[in-house]
């Protein structure tokens, strides 16, 4: 249904337009939304790149702006950018209000810069809320395709033969603003193949950047396999605890971040087999568990003389002869086929 999806579209980018306004034009906008991009350090010029808004603290203000636009409700509900409550037992008391009420908003774009959808924080650090909504996946926004930057970030991506892969919003958008363009993220959710497809297209090298909470750094190992198996080189670097790319480059020099990232992004392969192996530590069981794992992941890889090389540096790593991983390889193989 191409009209269907053209009207999504034109309400979300009336929505980015709407919440623009709020923050730069209103009083309210002003007071609560900009200052509080201004407080993480954006500027003027960050905040317009990335068309950052606000949605304000009321029940509908940009649901009955919308509507009187023109736009038709259907299509705001089908964005997810309104809430209705049907009431059952009485039509007149359906009430409508705006999904992302009292939020800071980050528009999410296409490779050629359309608004999908919107990922929107609160202002407060409230443990009870969660800390950003996103859109629901719709006609026009799936979130498995999508990577938030991408726009902003693929002629950099192109140019530098490399991409940065983030968590959050914030990290794409404080690393523009230090001079590092080439940046995406996954906002929060598990690697897709698509998502890495979209990269792929651009550079054969990713290098996955961790916040510094651990939290997530064994089950993101995982997900990394899959950009092993497009053929793509991966590097991987871990934030100090208690940063992320965003604290980072807000609190360092654009020198100070590159030689960071020089410094700290490692090859995966090795990165993950010294981990593991450090974490297994003497216990034999886990240790074995490790060198299964380890060549799970070098199986994915498609090239045979990268496998045949990585089976060479991770025998050494993880202290096992050379022949017993490549028979290990080898099982795996015949599983797969
Ligand atoms: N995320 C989400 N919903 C949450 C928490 C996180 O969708 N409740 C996604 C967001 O895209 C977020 C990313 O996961 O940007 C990374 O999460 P986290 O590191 O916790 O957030 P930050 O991006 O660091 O956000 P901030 O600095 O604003 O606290
Ligand atoms: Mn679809
Ligand atoms: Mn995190
Ligand atoms: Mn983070
Ligand atoms: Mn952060």
């Amino acid at each position: 249904q191409a009209n269907e999806r053209e009207s999504m579209y034109l309400v979300s980018e009336y929505a980015q337009k709407y919440f623009s306004e709020i923050l730069w034009d209103t009083e309210l906008g002003k007071a609560i939304g900009l200052s509080y991009f201004k407080e993480r350090g954006f500027t003027d010029e960050t905040i317009k790149k990335f068309s950052l808004g606000y949605c304000l603290d009321n029940w509908g203000s940009f649901t009955n702006a919308a509507i009187e636009k023109g736009y038709q409700l259907k299509y705001l509900e089908a964005t997810g950018l309104t809430i209705v409550k049907e009431d059952a037992s009485n039509a007149a008391n359906t009430k409508m209000f705006d999904r992302f009420k009292a939020r800071v908003m980050f528009p999410i774009q296409s490779l050629s810069g359309r608004v999908l959808g919107f990922g929107g924080r609160i202002l407060t650090n409230d443990k009870k809320a969660a800390k950003y909504l996103n859109s629901p996946e719709s006609d026009i926004y799936h979130k498995s395709k999508v990577l938030y930057g991408i726009y902003h970030a693929k002629q950099a991506i192109a140019k530098e033969d490399n991409c940065y892969l983030v968590e959050g919003y914030t990290d794409v958008i404080q690393f523009h603003q230090r001079g590092i363009e080439n940046v995406v993220a996954s906002s929060g959710t598990a690697l897709t193949p698509e998502q890495i497809r979209l990269v792929n297209r651009l550079t054969k090298n990713i290098t996955v950047l961790f916040d510094g909470d651990a939290a997530g750094l064994r089950a993101s190992l995982r997900g990394i396999d899959l950009i092993l198996e497009q053929g793509m080189n991966v590097k991987v670097c871990s934030f100090p605890e208690g940063e992320d790319p965003d604290s980072f480059a807000k609190n360092n020099s654009l020198e100070d971040v590159q030689l960071f990232l020089k410094e700290n992004s490692k090859d995966f392969i090795q990165f993950k087999a010294s981990l593991l192996m450090k974490q297994a530590a003497n216990d034999p069981i886990k240790r074995a568990e490790t060198v299964r794992d380890i060549v799970n992941s070098i199986a994915k890889i498609p090239d045979r003389i990268q496998k045949e090389i990585y089976i060479q540096e991770c025998a050494q790593i993880m202290n096992i002869s050379e022949a017993v991983l490549f028979n290990t390889l080898a099982q795996i193989g015949k599983k797969d086929e």
